[in-house]
């Protein structure tokens, strides 16, 4: 018998850290043990002798935990799953780097259901890239700390792919981009609203002259997330080191 996954967690005072912890405890107690949390580690030292006891700890903190996160996981030799959002460049070469030592997985996003539209997105863009517009709305809580959401970010991403481009290169950021000037064609527009308690809401337009496409995901319960993340703890357990990302755990 395997036994039960040893996990940690990084974030564990925040929204996401209270339901992976119930999670683990109430639904995956047969397979994983939850050996202990942190809500916010101020250096490697003090995250260390957690990573030390476990096979993998989950992150769902902040982008500036990112650094002292990868370099804990790389000395304590246990694996990293994050979704943590808003990482840039200087975090993802953070990951990177543990990622030679460790096995590592980042998601914007753990829902099954964002990963389904994403394989859909990357089936209809192309058929409507002469003659669609594409928005991506997003729409979270009051609290969240960036914009537009990573999910966005990844499913733009998804789109600029299948349509030969970058989002570097096809993104229009949230700004008033039609005074005095039309639309411009081959562009991505992100749009972001913030309020309330709103879990996750992803929506994507493809406006053409008499039509127009529309897919969205809402996630109802942060629990959606919890659950992906403890799926993707128990799937990265045995894998070498390596950078992993949710399309590796659904296929
Ligand atoms: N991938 C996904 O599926 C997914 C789903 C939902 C959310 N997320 C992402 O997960 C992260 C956490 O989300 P959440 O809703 O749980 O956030 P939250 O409620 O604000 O919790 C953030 C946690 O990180 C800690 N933290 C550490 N350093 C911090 C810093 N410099 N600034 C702020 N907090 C810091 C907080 O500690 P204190 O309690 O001491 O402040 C808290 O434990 C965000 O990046 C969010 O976008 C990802």
């Amino acid at each position: 018998m395997t036994a039960r996954l040893r996990l940690g967690l990084a974030g564990s005072s925040g929204r996401m850290g209270a339901h992976v912890r119930a999670l683990a405890v109430e639904s995956f107690s047969d397979t994983i043990e939850f050996v202990g949390g942190v809500s916010r580690a101020t250096n490697v030292s003090e995250l260390a002798p957690l990573c030390a006891q476990i096979d993998v700890l989950v992150d769902f903190s902040a982008a500036k935990q990112m650094s002292i996160i990868a370099r804990a996981c790389a000395d304590g030799g246990c694996a990293l799953v994050s979704g943590t959002t808003g990482l840039g460049e200087e975090e993802m070469q953070e990951l990177s780097v543990a990622s030679r030592l460790v096995p590592i997985l980042h998601a914007a996003n753990f829902s099954i259901g964002v990963h389904i539209v994403a394989r859909a997105l990357a089936e209809i863009a192309p058929l409507l890239k002469e003659k669609a517009d594409i928005e991506i709305l997003e729409k979270h809580h009051r609290s969240k700390a960036d914009a537009p959401s990573g999910t966005a970010l990844f499913l733009g991403g998804v789109i600029a792919y299948a349509l030969g481009t970058s989002l570097q290169d096809s993104a229009v950021w949230p700004c008033l981009p039609y005074k005095d000037t039309p639309r411009a064609q081959d562009t991505i527009h992100f749009s972001s609203q913030r309020g309330g308690d709103v879990v996750g809401t992803h929506r994507i337009d493809f406006f053409c002259p008499e039509e127009v496409v529309t897919l969205e995901h809402q996630a109802l319960d942060r629990r959606v997330f919890a659950r992906g993340a403890l799926q993707a703890a128990l799937w990265i357990r045995a894998r070498a080191p390596k950078m992993y990302t949710m399309e590796d755990v659904l296929s």
